[in-house]
């Protein structure tokens, strides 16, 4: 049976309330890290483990607590980003409405370790049922003396406070997540300096994802040697994928890393291969951020080999042959959908979402939303298609913040791999703009 971390318990009982969370060894890993481990060891298990963000860019969790700023003399924070709004991503709503003490548990052994005395949880202002849900657990957290001063009854004392945001995509971004949690708008500031230096209030502040704060219980109880056993090479531990779009079983399923895409698509265990009938076409496997696949580059490398659930494999072949792991936000899409709409669809996401405050990002977004419906709706030309690859590649790494970035890999990767469908709304209007109309020429994509 594959490796299960967050999902193990779930559905076996009401795991909001804590007693039945602490039946199944809740909050054990609080008890042992304040017991047996000092806050340097905590880290260096963190780090061995291989843990990595799970927020999106996979950057190992141990090296980026050890770069708190010990020295500044100004207290240290914790922040966990719940605010979750890339298109297509929905495992840490579901981690946090069905497991809230789990990351409770991670957030009072993290904050341990880096000494902090205050937490946060900043939370998408939509998930206002979970705020709900998060609130009962810290004042049950409490009263068992889990939370508060002297935290059972050792020299530790931690509160944690959860503060919704309202609504924007951007506030996900640490940096613009700061600004909000300040009361200001949310706008990401330039880097460096890194939050571990100034970070909330000018303070050292870790930011951390729900997923990576929730997987910390699970390596202090068990270790950072087993944690390093489960998954492939670098990729260590399993991962909570959110799966939907064209396939039998949508949901948020947890996998051992290193898991063939295949596999996770067609077998029963998982989504159970594609809905109605049709075909395999392409996938984004990391949420709305991340370049589309076509289905041929999905399953197999450029090489040849199986693509695995891994941050290598699907990254081999760089934004040529390949994508990224992301958050995990697996949207899959059936012979029958159309790229230039999927992309325009985006690109519309982004324009609203974008903070204004570089230009290439602001005007960039809004002038791709503006050809890719021209496009789509039959009124484009060849020379168009060009344009928007000229204007993707002007924003790339051009910004102040990845969201840049995150809108011109979609338009890239659209045109890279179907730009036969692109040309194919220029050339046949008419047909393109027909209610359900379906372009099929893509056939050596389609599985
Ligand atoms: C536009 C944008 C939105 C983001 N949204 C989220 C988010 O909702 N949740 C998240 O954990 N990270 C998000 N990130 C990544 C964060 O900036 C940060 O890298 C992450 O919270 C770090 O946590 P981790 O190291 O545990 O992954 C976003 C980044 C960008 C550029
Ligand atoms: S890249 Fe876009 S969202 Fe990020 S700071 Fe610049 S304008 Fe704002």
């Amino acid at each position: 049976m594959p490796q299960k971390i967050f999902l193990e318990h779930t559905g076996k009982a009401d795991l909001t309330q804590i007693e039945h969370y602490l039946k199944f060894g809740g909050y054990s890993s609080v008890a042992k890290a304040l017991n047996t481990l000092t806050p340097e060891e905590v880290v260096a298990e963190v780090k061995k483990s291989g843990l990595r963000g799970r927020g999106g860019a996979g950057f190992s969790t141990g090296m980026k607590w050890s770069f708190l700023d010990k020295k500044s003399g100004n207290p240290a924070y914790l922040v966990c980003n719940a605010d979750e709004s890339e298109p297509g991503t929905f495992k840490d709503r579901y981690l946090m409405e069905f497991n809230p003490h789990m990351l409770l548990e991670g957030m009072i052994v993290s904050a341990y370790a880096l000494a902090a005395n205050t937490a946060y949880i900043y939370i998408r202002g939509e998930y206002w049922y979970l705020i709900d849900i998060l609130e009962k657990a810290i004042a049950q957290a409490h009263a068992k003396g889990f939370l508060g001063k002297n935290i059972l009854g050792k020299p530790y004392s931690l509160e944690i406070y959860v503060h919704p945001g309202a609504g924007a995509y951007i506030c996900g971004e640490e940096t613009a997540l700061l600004e909000s949690l300040e009361g200001k708008r949310g706008n990401p500031r330039i880097k460096p300096p890194f939050p571990a230096v100034y970070g909330l209030y000018g303070c050292p502040t870790v930011v951390n994802n729900v997923e990576t704060l929730a997987a910390v219980p699970w390596i202090i109880n068990n270790g950072s040697a087993a944690y390093a056993t489960i998954g492939i090479g670098a990729s260590t531990g399993t991962k909570l994928i959110s799966a939907c779009g064209n396939v039998k079983k949508r949901g948020v399923y947890e996998i051992e890393l290193g898991l063939p895409v295949e596999e996770f698509i067609f077998s029963d265990e998982y989504c159970g291969g594609m809905a109605n009938g049709k075909k395999l076409k392409a996938c984004v496997p990391g949420g709305s951020s991340v370049p589309v696949l076509p289905a041929h580059l999905l399953l197999k490398t450029e090489k040849g080999e199986p693509r695995l659930l891994t941050y290598e494999s699907l990254a081999d072949g760089g934004f040529k042959t390949g994508s990224m792991l992301g958050s995990g936000g697996f949207i899959v899409y059936d012979h029958e959908q159309c790229m230039v709409r999927n992309t325009w669809n985006f690109t519309r996401f982004y324009r609203h979402e974008s903070c204004g405050q570089c230009s290439p990002c602001r005007e960039g977004t809004g002038w791709m939303e503006k050809i890719l419906y021209k496009i789509e709706t039959g009124k484009g030309n060849m020379a168009d298609i060009d344009l928007l690859w000229d204007i993707q590649r002007r924003i790339e790494g051009n910004t102040i913040c990845p969201l840049g970035d995150a809108a011109a890999w979609p338009v890239a990767s659209a045109i890279r791999h179907f730009r036969h469908e692109f040309e194919w709304h220029v050339t046949n209007p008419a047909e393109a703009t027909k209610p359900g109309a379906v372009y099929n020429g893509n056939l050596l994509s389609v599985v």
